[in-house]
């Protein structure tokens, strides 16, 4: 039978971390860490709003862009917690911070446009463009993962891309943005014909009592694009909620694609997420304290271990470098899947910039923690017997 694919959706595949997380499936008994799915349960509070709104018939779309007092929480909060201002008329609330980022794409690139995409990066970003007929460039990352401000400007002067993607906190490496960075970048759209897309949906999981966004910056807030959403901030992944802020000239744009695409977020979520912004901020709160003790162990452990490793400073992932071991990344993790029943996510899954790394979700529980790293060691302490 002929082929009646799409082009661009046959040059793409299915995300790497689902991958790997499907090849898991097959080995009973594995400890996975490769989800970025905390094991928290979804604050009570939210949970009660959710159901009440279900008991009082609240099933309804809302409109496209969402609920109005929903969009007014999240304004303040946005202001009061990271001094990043949007009024509720520029939020649209989507179908999780996947659709905020496709919705986004979509009503930004023609075909051919260049859009600069870090690597290592969460691989939606490079899987969106190509699906859209855009060219990813890629911007690799200093040693530490922070942003190479030089090679960027350099980039941008030479291939006049139309979009820049960054995304801070950072899947998979945990890296923030530095004031320093955030001012010379801020500096550097200023003076460029170019449109920011920042993901910042770990925005609540900074473990920095700083917090640097592009999206801070009123001279180029009609050139910026924040996205953000619920999944992880209130542990819901599966009820799909996120939001995407923009000024109204690329907001009237962006709520076009999202309305022939969903209608609207899903009602009792919305009626959910309200109720979390308004009381639910210290179980956000807890669940932040009980992460970066998680951070501290893993980090700790891989220290022990003699493993080169960045300290994360936000999000729950940690992304240690496999480059001494002589493995590829692939075989690294597959060996370890089958020789010791741990899956983690080859580094590759990220783009070319993960080669070399393995990504390992720390939200998950310090029991699986504890297994966890206890099997790697022993993976690791048999490979270094058999080099020798
Ligand atoms: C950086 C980043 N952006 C966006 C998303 C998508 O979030 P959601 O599950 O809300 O669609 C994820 C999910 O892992 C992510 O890591």
């Amino acid at each position: 039978m002929s082929d009646f694919s799409s082009k661009n959706v046959n040059n793409i595949e299915i995300s790497g971390i689902r991958k790997f997380y499907n090849k898991v499936c097959q080995v009973p008994g594995a400890i996975s860490l490769t989800l970025g799915q905390p094991d928290f349960p979804v604050p009570l509070t939210i949970k009660e709003a959710i159901i009440k709104a279900i008991n009082e018939d609240k099933t309804t779309y809302t409109s496209n862009a969402g609920l109005l007092e929903l969009r007014e929480e999240i304004s303040t909060y946005l202001k009061n917690e990271f001094s990043i201002n949007y009024e509720a008329d520029e939020i649209c609330t989507t179908i999780g911070g996947s659709e905020a980022l496709l919705s986004t794409f979509t009503a930004l690139i023609n075909s051919g446009d260049k859009v600069l995409i870090p690597t290592p990066a969460y691989p939606a970003y490079e899987s969106s463009v190509k699906l859209l007929g855009g060219e990813v460039i890629n911007y690799e990352l200093k040693e530490d993962f922070t942003l190479n401000l030089e090679e960027l400007k350099i980039l941008i002067k030479e291939e006049k891309p139309k979009i820049l993607v960054l995304s801070f906190p950072t899947n998979p490496t945990g890296a923030l943005l530095s004031k320093e960075n955030k001012d010379n970048l801020v500096q550097l759209i200023k003076e460029e014909e170019i449109i920011v897309i920042s993901d910042e949906i770990y925005s609540a999981l900074c473990y920095s009592d700083e917090y640097y966004s592009v999206a801070q910056s009123e001279e180029i807030k009609n050139k910026v694009i924040l996205v953000s959403g619920f999944s992880k901030m209130f542990s819901m992944t599966g009820l799909r909620l996120g939001y995407v802020c923009a000024t109204e000239s690329i907001m009237k744009h962006i709520i076009k694609v999202h309305q022939y695409n969903v209608s609207c977020a899903p009602s009792i979520v919305q009626y959910g997420a309200y109720e979390g912004l308004k009381n639910a901020m210290e179980d956000v709160c807890f669940m932040k304290k009980e992460f970066q003790k998680r951070r501290d162990y893993v980090y700790g452990r891989l220290i022990e271990m003699g493993i080169d490793v960045v300290e994360p400073l936000g999000a729950f992932y940690i992304f240690p470098s496999i480059k001494k071991f002589n493995l590829s990344s692939d075989e690294f993790c597959h060996r370890l899947l089958f020789e010791k029943k741990l899956a983690i996510v080859p580094g590759s899954a990220f783009g070319v910039g993960g080669e070399g790394y393995i990504r390992i979700s720390y939200c998950y529980s310090m029991k699986q923690l504890v297994l966890a790293l206890d099997k790697l060691e022993e993976f690791l302490k048999e490979l270094v017997i058999l080099k020798h």
